[in-house]
């Protein structure tokens, strides 16, 4: 028996009854070309398939084009968007604001893009009047969790479809009706790795990788350099920010405004210089450990210098507390709740925080090593004239006497009690 018959007999066909088009997130891959022919296989619908432009290096003008034509010879519509402009602006610069880094390591490069994706199909969905939307994930990750929340927060009226989760499909299966239906396997030498990638990093699963003792091979990156390989010559780049966002890189290549172009630059000064390689232990939002392997250069300095940035122009207080809304911020975004009231709650709180975070940070990059080497700000509550042991300073040593005495009152207090 056939894929599609064997589908058709595990699957109860009358919970798709009235749907007869499909939005579908569509990466040009072998899994949702094959689902562009199984949606018409199977359920009789029209595929409207989907792709956004998050600036993966893998889209490649050529490559545009072959995606679109491959889901117009497979049955289907195609939409491309550009969506690089927004996915800056709207989530990485957010992102940087917040130093958002999932358990300390992963800026969430692949999870911020999941709520855009699932807003833009939402909005074709509505365009086109299509009942179902579908995408590729598997039923092991966060990405179903990401999309399936986003799709069911916008729309709750939408048929969520996910064939390899839904459906049960087996990797050897869709290769079979894959050769049967002459539907191509791409023509590059096929990856042992699963990539997913956009502006803000690359992941790096499936493999060797899985074996988290196992060095990840050399080949398994693409943007970074790896250190030992990296140019023999020191890089200074100087981001200025406004309101805790990148406004400018100044840096060998030249100087970049454009939130696009400066964090495609940065990808590429800060890969070369073998800076952005990650490797760790990450707990899924579906209770799975993995072993994950990413590529962020941008992200990974442009947070760095934020950082540094804030605690020049934040007070202590403020300092002490906003890694907690950091953090907060992180989680929802891990876990696939952009869409939630508590997003938009720590949202205002970023949005607050930031307004006095201007200024510019220079780092230095060398073989896999970033330092900050410099900063100013027109709002830093630093004062040359309170901190210098030089002659001339306005803090009064004299002041600290008293202070110390109070300060240290409890911590006496207890050492003389409790002898
Ligand atoms: N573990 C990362 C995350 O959950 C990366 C997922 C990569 N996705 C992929 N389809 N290869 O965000």
């Amino acid at each position: 028996m056939g894929l599609v018959e064997d589908i058709k007999k595990n699957i109860d066909l009358s919970q798709y009854k009235g749907i007869k088009k499909v939005v579908l997130a569509y990466s040009g891959g072998v899994d949702t070309s094959i689902m562009i022919k199984l949606f018409q296989d199977v359920c009789g619908f029209e595929v409207i398939a989907v792709t956004l432009d998050l600036g993966q290096k893998e889209y490649s003008n050529v490559d545009k084009k072959s995606i679109k034509e491959k889901a117009e010879k497979l049955g289907a519509r195609h939409h491309f968007i550009d969506a690089k402009r927004e996915f800056i602006t709207d989530y990485a610069w957010k992102a940087v604001q917040s130093n958002c880094m999932y358990q300390g390591a992963y800026p969430n490069s692949t999870a911020l893009a999941r709520p855009l994706i699932s807003k833009h199909l939402v909005e074709v969905a509505k365009r086109e009047g299509a009942g179902a939307v579908a995408h590729g994930s598997t039923g092991k990750g966060n990405d179903q969790v990401r999309f399936d929340v986003s799709f069911m927060a916008l729309d709750p009226n939408l048929k969520i479809i996910v064939p390899v989760r839904d459906w049960s499909l087996m990797r050897d299966e869709e290769i079979k009706y894959a050769q049967q239906k002459n539907i191509l396997i791409p023509v590059k030498k096929d990856s042992p790795y699963s990539i997913d990638a956009n502006l803000w990093g690359r992941s790096i699963e499936c493999g060797i990788l899985e074996d988290p003792a196992t060095e990840p091979p050399d080949d398994a990156y693409e943007w970074v350099a790896l250190p030992h390989k990296a140019q023999d010559k020191i890089e200074t780049v100087k981001i200025s920010f406004k309101k805790g966002v990148p406004t400018e890189i100044d840096c060998a290549d030249g100087k970049f405004t454009d939130p696009v172009e400066m964090v495609e630059r940065m990808n590429t000064v800060a890969g070369r210089n073998g800076v952005g390689l990650i490797d760790h232990m990450e707990d899924r939002v579906v209770g799975l450990k993995s072993r994950e392997n990413y590529e962020c250069p941008a992200a990974l300095a442009f947070i760095f210098a934020h950082k540094d940035l804030e605690k020049y122009v934040l007070t202590r207080e403020e300092n002490d507390f906003k890694p907690l809304v950091d953090k907060a911020w992180g989680d929802l975004v891990y876990r696939g709740l952009w869409y939630s009231p508590l997003m938009k709650s720590l949202n205002a709180y970023l949005e607050a925080s930031q307004e006095y975070v201007d200024g510019w940070v220079k780092l230095k990059l060398y073989k896999g090593s970033m330092r900050v080497v410099g900063r100013s700000s027109e709002h830093a509550l630093y004062d040359k004239l309170l901190a210098t042991y030089d002659k001339g300073t306005t803090f009064n040593q004299k002041d600290a006497i008293g202070f110390i005495k109070l300060w240290g009152l409890n911590t006496v207090m207890a050492n003389k009690v409790r002898k």
